[in-house]
Parts: structure tokens; sequence; C-alpha cells
């Protein structure tokens, strides 16, 4: 599997958005990660279409890797189609339809992800991993950046590393919190292809640098 990253644009200093994102979108990062938050699903509010809809126009080409934390996303597929979005992310325990979620995602030309927080199973995503392009292992509770990795959470990486195998699937797995240079290896180790990071790379001294630091970390790594 390819190895990505997709620095997470909630830890971007919306005061100057623009300037961030471009600093982040270097040659060879893959996605920039969008999360959106309805303040119902977590008890957090992040942003949506309006803001969408300007980093659409910044970056025209960048690859957009919608994170929706919000309850029964099935109502806003259409929306985020028609914003330009590539890839959207729902989670398993935001709806009674999954499978239904998923499949309107795909009918509407994007690709579809599914999403399992700390506390939810792999085992409730089986009936759809046939026709996610990318599964999310959340590492930290959803809601806000800059919290801590759960390392146990690893552990459903490998389980679902082992599931693509045995099913013969071709998901993309991707990890989503907590990840930072640190503990950038150990996470590498356990077969996840998508890195996802926010503070890590939006943090600190240099965007540029450490975007750089990530990317030289990952190359040559495979899973
Ligand atoms: C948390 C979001 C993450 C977050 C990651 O609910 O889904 O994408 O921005 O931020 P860091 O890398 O700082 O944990
Ligand atoms: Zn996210």
């Amino acid at each position: 599997m390819e190895m990505k990253l997709a620095p997470s644009m909630l830890s971007a200093d919306f005061a100057h958005l623009s300037e961030d994102l471009r600093n982040a979108m270097q040659p060879g990062v893959s996605y920039l990660h969008v999360d959106v938050m309805d303040g119902n699903f977590v008890p957090n509010i992040s942003f949506g279409p309006p803001v969408i809809r300007c980093v659409r126009r910044i970056l025209p080409e960048a690859v957009l890797d919608v994170h929706m934390m919000v309850q029964e996303p099935k109502r806003f597929v259409n929306d985020y189609q028609r914003l330009g979005v590539d890839m959207l992310t729902v989670h398993a325990e935001a709806t009674d339809d999954l499978e239904g979620t998923l499949q309107s995602i795909r009918a509407d030309g994007m690709k579809c992800g599914a999403a399992v927080s700390p506390g939810t199973p792999v085992s409730v995503l089986e009936k759809v991993l046939p026709i996610c392009d990318m599964v999310l292992v959340m590492s930290v509770i959803p809601g806000f950046g800059g919290q801590s990795l759960i390392p146990g959470t690893l552990d459903k990486i490998r389980e679902l590393v082992r599931l693509r195998e045995e099913k013969g699937l071709g998901y993309d797995i991707e990890i989503d919190g907590g990840v930072n240079l640190s503990n950038l290896d150990e996470v590498l180790d356990s077969g996840v292809n998508v890195i996802v990071a926010g503070s890590a790379i939006f943090g600190g001294e240099s965007i540029p640098r450490n975007v750089q630091d990530f990317l030289e970390r990952m190359e040559g790594k495979c899973c």
C-alpha cells in the first residue's frame, strides 16, 4: 500500500488559513484532512461547507479527505459532493445505515471511508469492508486536536490489515489522532498507510519543516 500523509487543517491558524494550507500541502503530501464536527456527534463544532468552499478555491488540486464527525451524515452527502470533496468518511457510530450511507457516497462519485471511535470494535465494519475505499481508525476520542494517542487502538489497525489480507480487499487504513514524530515509527509498524497529523504539522516553528520530517520518516516504509 502507498504511504500517504494527510495534514489535518483543524490545527491550522484560521486567521491565515490560506498561508498555512499552502505551507502544508507540499509536493509528496497526499490529502488535506478536513474535520467536520456538528456539536452533536462530538462535543465540538469546527466548520462546514462555507469554509470548505474557500479551501477548494485556495487549493484547486488538493485531494480533500473529509472526516464527518456528524450525526446521520447521509443528509449531507450531496452537499459535499457539490463542494468538490474527493473522499467522505463517516462514523459507524453516527448512523444505523452505514452501508446505505457509504453507498450513497459512492453513487455521488466520491471515495468512501468508514471510521471507528476508540471504543468501537472493528467487527461493526465487517459487512461494509468490501465497499470501503478507506477505514479510519480514531486513535483519540473524536472532537479535539492535540490529544495523546491511545496505544491500544493500534491493535485495531493490525486486525484491519489481517482482515484485508484474508478477504482479498484493498482499502487504505488511516490513523487519526495524536500522531507525532516521536511515535511515528511505532504507528507505521502497525501496518497503517494513511497518516493524519494536525498539531504535529501546524504546531512548532515551521510547517514546511514538519511536513518534510514526516515525509522523510515515511519514505521507504510500506505495509
Ligand atoms: C480529532 C480529529 C483529528 C485531529 C487530529 O477529532 O479527527 O483529525 O485534527 O489532530 P492531532 O494530530 O493534533 O491529534
Ligand atoms: Zn479527523
